[in-house]
C-alpha cells in the first residue's frame, strides 16, 4: 500500500523529456495492464493508436501548423523548443474512445478512459517514465483524425498521450487539501 501511494503523490505531468527511447515491450505490457481500469457495463471503450515515425511526422507537422496559425511565424528558438517538446518524447500514442449514442454510456466511458490513463501513467512512473496527457482544439481537429485514420462518426480522439523518459520533473502544482473538499454527512 505504502508504495502506491508514493507513486500516486510523486507522479508529475512531464512537459520536457529527454530524446531517448523506452523499451517498448515494457511499454505495450503497461499498457496491457492499464486496461483492467473499473468499466461499467465493460463496455470497453479506450482505442490506442501507437503512433509510427510517419505518424510521428504528419502529428508534428500538424501541430506547427497549428500553433503558427494561431501565434504566428515560429522563430528559431520556438522551433527548437517545439521540437524537443514533441519530437523528444520516446513513443505518442493517440487514445480514442468509441462513441455511443447514450449520454450516460458516454460519459461513463469517459471515466473509463480517464483511469485507464492514469493506470498507465503510473504503471510508467513507478519505472522513472514520464506522461503527458495533452488535449486542446487540436484533439477535435479533422486533420488529426485524417493523419490517424480515426472515424470522427465512431471515435472521438481524447488524448495525445506523450510517453518518454523526463528531462525535468515539475515541482508538484499547488493543490487543495482534504479538509477544503470533504463534508461529512450525517
Ligand atoms: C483531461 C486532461 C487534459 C489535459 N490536457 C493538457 C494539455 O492539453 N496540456 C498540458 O500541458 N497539460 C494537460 N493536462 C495535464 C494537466 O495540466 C496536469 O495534470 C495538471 O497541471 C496537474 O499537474 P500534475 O499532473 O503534474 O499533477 C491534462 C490533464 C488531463 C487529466
Amino acid at each position: 500500500m505504502g508504495n502506491i501511494k508514493k507513486i500516486i503523490s510523486s507522479r508529475r505531468t512531464t512537459h520536457t523529456f529527454l530524446n531517448k527511447k523506452i523499451d517498448e515491450a515494457f511499454l505495450l505490457d503497461c499498457m496491457e495492464a492499464s486496461l483492467n481500469a473499473p468499466n461499467h457495463k465493460l463496455t470497453q471503450p479506450v482505442r490506442y493508436y501507437l503512433a509510427g515515425e510517419q505518424t510521428r511526422e504528419m502529428v508534428f507537422d500538424f501541430l506547427v501548423e497549428t500553433k503558427q496559425k494561431k501565434s504566428g511565424p515560429l522563430n528559431e528558438s520556438q522551433k527548437e523548443s517545439f521540437k524537443n517538446k514533441f519530437i523528444n518524447p520516446s513513443h505518442l500514442i493517440i487514445v480514442s474512445q468509441v462513441l455511443n449514442s447514450d449520454p450516460i454510456v458516454l460519459k461513463e466511458d469517459y471515466a473509463t478512459l480517464a483511469c485507464t490513463l492514469h493506470n498507465l501513467a503510473l504503471l510508467l512512473w513507478e519505472e522513472g517514465i514520464g506522461t503527458k496527457w495533452s488535449t486542446g482544439n487540436k484533439i477535435k481537429s479533422s486533420k488529426l483524425h485524417d493523419i490517424t485514420n480515426i472515424d470522427a462518426r465512431k471515435e472521438s480522439i481524447e488524448a495525445l498521450f506523450w510517453v518518454g523518459v523526463p528531462k525535468i520533473i515539475p515541482s508538484a502544482p499547488p493543490r487543495g487539501s482534504l479538509d477544503q473538499f470533504l463534508k461529512r454527512l450525517k
